[in-house]
């Protein structure tokens, strides 16, 4: 991609993420109406996912009418990204169970993917204003500063983060997993928003991040936030992550194999 392009997607981005970010602050200040998804009961929406979508999907679809939109509230079922087309993968809302609860750890993310690989990755932690960015070859930064993943090389001095997911099958494996992080780690963490849980690697502030079910929107952005900060991303087989995959395993480098081979591990037992 010519860098001038890149740059162009890049502002877009940004701007747009800023703005979704803007509104779900308009939207928590006038109070939040929150509904069961049809298919889980666990699953919740509310009507500030559904306009930040309408929004970010609206701005991309003007500003780049020959490009691909995916979005968690209006794509569904998920289709795979079409690797010639440049696509636009987008959660307008990543962690709503903690928006809707009041908790205020909840960002918006948007990834640009093309030629089956990430270009740009932008998330935003609302209730901090914080934007974190990457571009492809450009690094991943946050607040002027460029980000680097942390250099800890040992998982018991390693702080590993982990989310549940809606299903009760995963959620159970989940829990597992959870468990062989917080024995031979440092400690571990579940903030609830997989975007956050990604850029909290990519800052270095986090070791790694697993998530066992995620959906393409989830990891999108954050993923080459981490590839960008000098981190490790992957699928539970080792092979460069993707939004087919589910399993997410994005680790500040130095400590993937050993967290890898966790992962690996816990769903051999699972299996
Ligand atoms: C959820 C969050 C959570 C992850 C779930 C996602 P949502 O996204 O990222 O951390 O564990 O799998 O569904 O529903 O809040 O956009
Ligand atoms: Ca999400
Ligand atoms: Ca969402």
């Amino acid at each position: 991609m010519k860098n001038t392009t890149l740059s162009l997607y890049l502002t877009a981005a940004r701007d747009i993420v800023r703005e979704a970010a803007e509104l779900i602050h308009h939207h928590r200040a006038a109070g939040v109406e929150v509904r069961i998804k049809p298919a889980d009961v666990r699953e919740l929406v509310t009507t500030a996912d559904e306009a930040a979508d309408t929004l970010i999907r609206t701005r991309l679809e003007e500003l780049f009418p020959d490009h691909v939109v995916i979005s968690e509230e209006t794509t569904a079922p998920t289709p795979p990204p079409d690797p010639q087309t440049p696509t636009w993968i987008v959660d307008p809302l990543d962690g709503t169970s903690n928006f809707a609860h009041g908790l205020p750890a909840f960002g918006v993310s948007v990834g640009l993917w093309w030629q089956g690989r990430p270009w740009i990755g932008v998330v935003c932690e609302v209730m901090r204003g914080w934007l974190f960015w990457a571009a492809a070859g450009r690094g991943a930064w946050h607040d002027g500063r460029r980000l680097s993943t942390s250099r800890t090389a040992a998982l018991e001095q390693a702080i590993l983060a982990t989310d549940w997911t809606h299903s009760p099958e995963r959620r159970r494996r989940a829990t597992h997993l959870f468990a062989q992080f917080v024995l031979p780690g440092h400690t571990a963490r579940s903030f609830g928003s997989a975007a956050l849980g990604l850029s909290y690697v990519a800052a270095g502030w986090l070791d790694a991040y697993v998530n066992l079910g995620l959906s393409p929107w989830d990891a999108a952005a954050g993923t080459l936030l981490v590839q960008e900060a000098g981190g490790t991303v992957t699928s539970a087989e080792g092979t460069p992550w993707t939004p087919a995959h589910e399993v997410v395993v994005a680790t500040n480098g130095p400590l993937h194999t050993a967290v890898l081979e966790m992962v690996r591990t816990h769903l051999e037992e699972e299996a």
